[in-house]
């Protein structure tokens, strides 16, 4: 009789530490438990404050170019720079000539030379193309109001 119940007791505890074991491994490792949900929660915060910052670093180009228009930004700037004062290698050359402030009628006569192929310049003369006579009228009156360096 003794050594049934001894017999049972053990099995009982043998039970219970099973379930307890289990309750625990279950715990750990389920998806979607605690511990991931927490690990989940820190990497969103750190993409957003990443967007975050690359937001305000946007903002800021775009202060420094408040003055110039859409137009100017997606046909010119990319050779021009942002304000027009042209980019330069490390010697000082010039690889994009400074535009910014040149007078209204320079600028004009010389994008028509490009676009009409009287100046050849296979940079410009097929963006220039994509722009109408109109706007690069727009263009060149904004252009010579910007700031000179
Ligand atoms: C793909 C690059 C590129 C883009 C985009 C571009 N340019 Fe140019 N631009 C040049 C290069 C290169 C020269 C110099 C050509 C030369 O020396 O003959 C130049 C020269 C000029 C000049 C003459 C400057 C001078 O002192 O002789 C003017 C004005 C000008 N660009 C206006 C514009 C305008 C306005 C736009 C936008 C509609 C524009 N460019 C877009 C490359 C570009």
């Amino acid at each position: 009789m003794r050594a049934i119940r001894k017999a049972v007791k053990i099995f009982g505890f043998f039970i219970c530490g099973f379930i307890v074991f289990l309750m625990f491994y279950l715990a750990l490792t389920q998806k979607g438990s605690y511990y991931d949900d927490a690990k989940k929660e820190e990497t969103k915060t750190k993409q957003i404050s990443e967007e975050e910052r690359k937001l305000s670093e946007f903002q800021k180009s775009a202060i420094e170019v408040k003055s110039a228009s859409k137009l100017y930004i997606s046909k010119c700037s990319a050779c021009h720079s942002k304000n027009g004062r042209g980019i330069f290698d490390d010697k000082g050359d010039v690889v994009f000539p400074p535009i910014a402030a040149k007078p209204y009628e320079f600028i004009l006569q010389r994008v028509y030379d490009y676009k009409e192929g009287r100046v050849a310049n296979p940079l410009m003369i097929t963006l220039l193309q994509t722009v109408s006579d109109e706007n690069l009228k727009v263009l060149a009156d904004e252009i010579s109001k910007f700031e000179a360096q």
